[in-house]
């Protein structure tokens, strides 16, 4: 009886890790590459997760929802969220990755599946949106103004010049982004928005204000 029930319990567990879907390995994969806080993973460090929260929670009165530019796996998107529960203001986040890119290497289904799993509860607590797209064509159907923009997609010169161009050109108020020291995105931050409102936090995040 003992030995037949045991049996069964194995053969299930074959199962479950020899599918192409090995949640153990996934999650595994999700521990060791992208541990929140490190930073240097492709995610904001644990400063700048508190300075981000900060910034959310000084603009929350500007109406309009919040949008994220590159996802990853949800880690500054907690922070969005975790800025608009301390401001006690009501608003939508939208959080845009098209699953490109991700440092641990994984496909992008698997990318996706990590990120919607450690966004579970912050999509609980607040209204988070989850946008499965190219940031070009998030930019083509977006008819909101937004309160708060963070960029933090692909850092190429052209592609950061497009994300700020687009939030600057539809007048969003405020405009922030991670890895400002990156030459590109330095340059593209400069030529788009200019210095006047200009704020950085650990030579890596920027803040800018609309004059
Ligand atoms: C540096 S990571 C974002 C890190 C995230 N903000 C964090 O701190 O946790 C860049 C992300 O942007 C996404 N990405 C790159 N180019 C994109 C594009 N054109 N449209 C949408 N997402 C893009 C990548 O798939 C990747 O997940």
């Amino acid at each position: 009886m003992y030995y037949l029930k045991g049996l069964s319990l194995l053969r299930k567990f074959k199962r479950f890790h020899s599918g192409s879907d090995n949640a153990l390995r996934m999650l595994s994969e999700y521990v060791s590459y992208a541990e929140p806080g490190k930073g240097g993973n492709g995610q904001i460090s644990d400063q700048e997760r508190d300075e981000l929260i900060k910034w959310v929670v000084r603009f929350k009165d500007l109406p309009g929802p919040i949008v994220e530019i590159g996802t990853l796996l949800g880690y500054s998107a907690q922070a969005l969220c975790e800025g608009v529960l301390q401001s006690g203001v009501r608003k939508t986040i939208y959080t845009v990755d098209n699953y490109g890119w991700n440092p641990m290497g994984v496909q992008p289904y698997r990318h996706r599946m990590l990120t919607k799993l450690n966004l579970v509860l912050a999509k609980r607590l607040t209204d988070l949106v989850i946008v499965d797209s190219t940031a070009e064509d998030f930019y083509k159907s977006f008819k909101e103004l937004p309160s708060f923009v963070f960029i933090d997609a692909d850092h190429t010169y052209a592609s950061v010049k497009k994300d700020l161009q687009f939030f600057k050109d539809i007048g969003s108020p405020v405009i922030s982004g991670h890895d400002y020291n990156f030459p590109d995105v330095h340059r593209a931050v400069h030529e788009v928005l200019g210095e006047e409102g200009l704020e950085v936090f650990s030579g890596t995040l920027f803040l800018w204000t609309r004059p």
